[in-house]
């Protein structure tokens, strides 16, 4: 019975909506260097590279939410087997909207 405590658990964080627990951009600066810098332009500093639209640039152009919808998917062919979870999709997209 404790393994059908746990699944309810995960369908929980899944099934959460957006903004039910506070997104947090620092945490999502730090995922961003660590996993997102080898293909975009991560910070307004420049450090990143240019095969990818940059941050700021995505920031312009898309709302959180869509940029959140955008990374519930993965993208970018060599990206495969990354995955983000719902909480980490949150943070990293509320830092990119900080850069708008
Ligand atoms: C292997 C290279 C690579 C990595 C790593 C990568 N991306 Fe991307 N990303 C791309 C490319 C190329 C595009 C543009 C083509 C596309 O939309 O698939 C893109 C597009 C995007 C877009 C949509 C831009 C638009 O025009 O609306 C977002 C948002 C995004 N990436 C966020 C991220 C985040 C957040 C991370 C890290 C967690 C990340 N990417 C990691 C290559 C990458």
């Amino acid at each position: 019975m404790g393994g059908l405590g746990i699944i309810g658990v995960g369908l929980w964080l899944t099934a959460a909506p957006a903004g039910a627990r506070t997104p947090s951009p620092e945490a999502g600066a730090e995922l961003a260097a660590r996993w997102c810098a080898a293909c975009h332009v991560v910070a307004a500093s420049g450090a990143g590279t240019d095969s990818a639209p940059s941050f700021a640039d995505v920031a312009s152009r898309r709302t959180e939410a869509e940029i959140r919808t955008f990374l519930a998917r993965p993208h970018a062919n060599p990206m495969r087997g990354f995955t983000l979870t719902a909480g980490e999709i949150e943070d990293v997209a509320a830092y990119i909207a900080t850069q708008r």
